[in-house]
Formats: C-alpha cells, sequence, structure tokens
C-alpha cells in the first residue's frame, strides 16, 4: 500500500492505495473552506496551522486502521502550491519515512489532478488531452503516453476557478466561489448582461480571465440589485471563453480523440455540460473524475504514486523540498 498525503492548499487529506491494482482503500480529507469563508480566502498563515492540526488526527485514523508494515511507501504533494502549506504534508511523509523505513515519493499537484481520472482504475486512457481548470491553473494538457505530457495552452492571468472565487468575494458570497456562483447562476433564468468574452480574436489558443472580471466589476457598479443574474452572466461568459479556445484547439491541432477535464472548477456542472457538448461536435470521447475527486484529495496524490513506485521513482530524502512553482517540467514520470 501506498500512503499519501495532500496539504498543498486549504484541504488536508490522506489516502491510502493499493499497489497492486490500484485499488483506493481508504480516503479522507478535512477542508479548511468554511474557516477561510470568514476572510473571503485562503489565509496562508491560518491554513498551515490547521494542516499541523488536522493531519495528524488524519494520520492517527488511518494508523489505526492499517498494518503499518505493509505501507511501502509514502507519495507526498511537494509542488506547486503555498509553501507553508506544503511544508507540513512534507514534513509528516519525511517522518513516516524514517519511522517505517520506506521511500518517499514527491508529486506534483497539477499531475495528480490528471490522475484523479485513474482513481480505482489501473488502465490509462492515453493519449488524451485534458483541460486542467483548478484555482491556481488553467491549461489545456496533451498527453501522448504515461511517460510524455505538454502544455498547449494556458492563462495568462486569472485562472478560471480564481476567478469565480473574486466574483463571489465582490458579491459578498462566500468562498470558495465557484460552488456558490454556480448555484446561483442555478436560480436565474432570464436575460443575461452582456460581458465581454476575453479573446475572441486573439489569433492563438489561450485563456485570459482579468478583464471578464472587471467587466463583472464595473457592472456590479452600475447595478447589483440581481446578484444572480451576474452570477449566471459570468458564469456564461467565462464558460464560453473555456469553449471557444476549447473549439480552436480542437480545430488547429491534431487533437487525441479521448479528452478530459479535471481540477476543483471541472466539478462546475454548467461547464461539464457545455464540454459535453462539444466533445459530441468534435467526436471526442470524454472523461470526467468523480465529482469528490475533482476538488483537492489525497486520493489522486496516492494514484500518481502508485504509478511512480512501479516505476521506482523514488526522491532522495535530504534532497527533497516543496516548491510554491511547478518546476517539474513535462515529464509525468
Ligand atoms: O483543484 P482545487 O480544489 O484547488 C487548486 O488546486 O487550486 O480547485 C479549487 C478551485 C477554486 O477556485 C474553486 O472556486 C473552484 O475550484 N471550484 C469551482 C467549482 N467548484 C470548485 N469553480 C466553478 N464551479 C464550481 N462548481
Ligand atoms: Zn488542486
Amino acid at each position: 500500500m501506498i500512503l499519501s498525503i495532500e496539504s498543498s492548499c486549504d484541504d488536508s487529506s490522506i489516502a491510502i492505495t493499493r499497489i497492486s491494482d490500484s485499488k483506493l482503500l481508504w480516503h479522507k480529507k478535512l477542508s479548511q473552506e468554511n474557516t477561510h469563508s470568514l476572510y473571503g480566502g485562503v489565509v496562508p498563515e491560518i491554513a498551515s496551522r490547521m494542516h499541523a492540526k488536522d493531519l495528524p488526527l488524519l494520520l492517527k485514523e488511518v494508523l489505526d486502521s492499517f498494518d503499518k508494515t505493509q505501507i511501502k511507501a509514502i507519495g507526498v504533494t511537494t509542488q506547486p502550491g503555498l509553501s507553508v502549506t506544503l511544508i507540513e504534508g512534507l514534513m509528516m511523509a519525511k517522518t513516516l519515512s524514517l519511522e517505517l523505513n520506506i521511500p518517499i515519493i514527491g508529486i506534483n499537484h497539477l499531475k495528480g489532478h490528471i490522475f484523479s481520472l485513474f482513481i480505482n482504475q489501473e488502465k490509462y486512457n492515453f493519449p488524451m488531452s485534458v483541460l486542467l481548470v483548478s484555482g491556481g491553473h488553467t491549461q489545456i494538457i496533451e498527453i501522448s503516453d504515461i511517460k510524455h505530457m505538454k502544455i498547449i495552452a494556458q492563462t495568462m492571468d486569472d485562472s478560471f476557478g480564481e476567478s469565480f472565487d473574486k466574483v463571489a468575494k465582490m458579491l459578498n458570497l462566500s468562498y470558495p466561489g465557484g460552488p456558490i456562483i454556480q448555484e446561483y447562476a442555478e436560480k436565474y433564468q432570464g436575460e443575461l448582461y452582456s460581458l465581454p468574452i476575453p479573446l475572441k480574436n486573439h489569433s492563438g489558443i489561450a485563456f485570459s480571465f482579468s478583464g471578464l472580471k472587471n467587466a463583472v466589476r464595473l457592472q456590479i457598479e452600475k447595478d447589483s440589485s440581481n446578484p444572480y443574474k451576474i452570477a449566471k452572466s459570468f458564469q456564461d461568459a467565462a464558460c464560453k471563453h473555456l469553449l471557444q479556445q476549447l473549439e480552436r484547439y480542437f480545430k488547429k491541432h491534431r487533437a487525441p480523440k479521448n479528452f478530459a477535464i479535471v481540477g476543483g472548477a471541472s466539478a462546475n456542472i454548467y461547464l461539464r455540460e457545455k464540454v459535453c457538448q462539444l466533445c459530441q461536435k468534435y467526436q471526442k470521447t470524454l472523461f470526467l473524475a468523480p465529482l469528490e475527486f475533482c476538488s483537492d484529495n489525497a486520493a489522486m496524490i496516492g494514484r500518481y504514486a502508485v504509478e511512480k513506485y512501479k516505476n521506482q521513482k523514488f526522491d532522495n530524502f535530504f534532497d527533497l523540498q516543496c516548491s510554491p512553482k511547478s518546476t517539474q517540467g513535462e515529464f509525468i514520470l
């Protein structure tokens, strides 16, 4: 078994994954959303202290349920993320590695999101292209095989999820903004504000959300009497932008037949529906992670760690550090 740890932002999570068949045997996460909601966003210092409290609680629970001698390696998110929260998971992983005398496997969180597609399954659907939409990233990634991936397009400023968080904040709604904006949007039926669709006439494939966010701010300043209409108009424009760029990608590149969306914001039901329609139009087969594994979790980290374990990709105990930025390049293994 592999014990995996995730603490890159505001979720403390631990999982146990069986190496032989990638089956998820145990998974739990403690989200800090309610605490950070009081501040309108994640406060790194508070997040760090909450991981220091919550990770040991999860660890105790998991070690009470499993035979420690069956744990063959520790997988841990080391990048990208908040340095002060990553370090909490990394220190726990190093302590366990020493105590149990087992190897440690550092995991890139973004690639971890890709492995959320393969939790509880052994086979991969490569070649495949993936739209990653999270709180920090918006990328189209092409994966040719288990070893190689390539970033095709990314955001020039804010990420898709972040723009939901910012719009929710402008509307004095709770954090994280994604689920609440979606809920507000679902409650509105009627005509929408006309908001600019970013990069409509841009020649390449890229994403940008800061202009749209500013347009929403101006709209709120003008008339904020109907937050449901604002939420729906924004969600519609943000998704239209993603869809336009995806369509450009499907048309321009020889995109693989298999396509997936991953990351916290891939839980957005409206986006899932729209991407599903686009995939039908371009004859792509769409893969989606179960909703519970879209947002940050240790199960996806464990699933990736299993692959690295099978390929003996261990990290040096002393050299392994955490990094706020993604530095692991375009190799998966
Ligand atoms: O992947 P994730 O859990 O954390 C990061 O790695 O960043 O993604 C969190 C992001 C937040 O910005 C959150 O607002 C967004 O995902 N999100 C959503 C939805 N659920 C979560 N965005 C849009 N619609 C949703 N239903
Ligand atoms: Zn994430």
